[in-house]
């Protein structure tokens, strides 16, 4: 039997306590995942552990128990489905985002979206006048108490090339850090703010106005996805302020680490959108990147997410 190592070999250089060469190999599930095949669905992975594309399904609210079943194992075991040729339309992809959980009502996009009305189904029309903003590496609204379960993206126009998302698993890279880090970060609790980010768009009244719905919140550093029992990373640089009870400087230093750790390409797939692409990832085990390459060019989704519970620690 192979054993699959723990922790990369890591050969530490005088600037890079992180570097390191060789296998960066892990477990793409917790122990005791229910990995029997999937009878219903055909699963083509992205990569080793995140993101696969998922035939047999024609999304919509109508879907049985059985496939319901399938689709839930398969997005914890693989993080983020993708769905091609989805010749549907918004109410589908709403009835499917139904079955998950409560629609989010995102309170900031009327401010950073122009025209924006739809709240719960968020449409985000990236062209050559608001060119694409999310390209640094995040977990979607982890400024809230209760942070996204997951989103539905569907493309609806796409450049011909450029604009692809990338996704990296925050599972493989909690395992893949020196056991010394994990046992580090495992008890610490960090805080999360929107103002440096949605609140740099808003007018000053807004912001005032917004704070007293949304003030800072705590947040685990590592979360513990509930039904796998998988450890997390949970920190992102456009939401994450600070960890808390250590000094500002290794508080900095440490996110500094996690966030370029989480970086390495052997967490990551990355998906080339073409028009009726439907993504499904789980906001709870990964982190997102939409690569912002293609201004003038349009990029236009559909967004809908789901509301999740308050992450618990280790
Ligand atoms: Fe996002």
């Amino acid at each position: 039997m192979t054993t699959i190592p723990t922790a990369p070999m890591i050969f530490p250089t005088p600037t890079d306590p992180l570097a390191a060469f060789g296998p960066l190999v892990g477990r793409r599930t917790a122990d005791g995942f229910d990995d029997r095949p999937y009878e219903r669905l055909t699963v083509h992975p992205l990569s080793p552990t995140i993101g696969a594309e998922v035939d047999g399904v024609r999304l919509g609210g109508d879907l049985d128990e059985q496939m319901l079943g399938e689709l839930r194992r398969a997005l914890l075991e693989w993080k983020v489905l993708v769905f091609r040729d989805q010749d549907i339309d918004r109410t589908d992809q709403r009835a499917f985002a139904q079955l998950w959980g409560e629609l989010e009502q995102h309170p900031f996009f009327k401010y950073t979206q122009p025209g924006q009305t739809d709240i719960d189904v968020v449409t985000l029309a990236k062209d050559a006048m608001t060119a694409g903003t999310e390209n640094n590496w995040h977990n979607d609204i982890t400024w809230h108490t209760t942070p996204s379960f997951g989103a539905v993206l569907r493309a609806v126009e796409v450049p011909e090339v450029g604009g692809d998302t990338l996704w990296t698993d925050t599972g493989l890279a909690y395992d893949l850090l020196p056991q010394d880090i994990r046992d580090r970060i495992d008890p610490l609790v960090a805080e999360h703010d929107w103002i440096a980010t949605f609140g740099r768009h808003m007018p000053a009244e807004a912001v005032e106005q917004l704070r007293t719905h949304f003030p800072p919140v705590q947040h685990p550093v590592v979360r513990v996805v509930p039904e796998t029992g998988r450890r997390a990373l949970f920190v992102n640089m456009i939401f994450t302020q600070r960890i808390l009870g250590i000094p500002a400087e290794e508080s900095d230093e440490l996110l500094r680490l996690l966030y370029r750790h989480v970086q390495r390409p052997e967490f990551q797939c990355r998906l080339r959108w073409r028009p009726n692409t439907i993504a499904f990832w789980d906001n709870r085990s990964c982190q997102h990147y939409a690569s912002s390459d293609y201004f003038p060019a349009r990029r236009v989704m559909d967004r809908i997410s789901i509301v999740g519970d308050r992450p618990v620690g280790v």
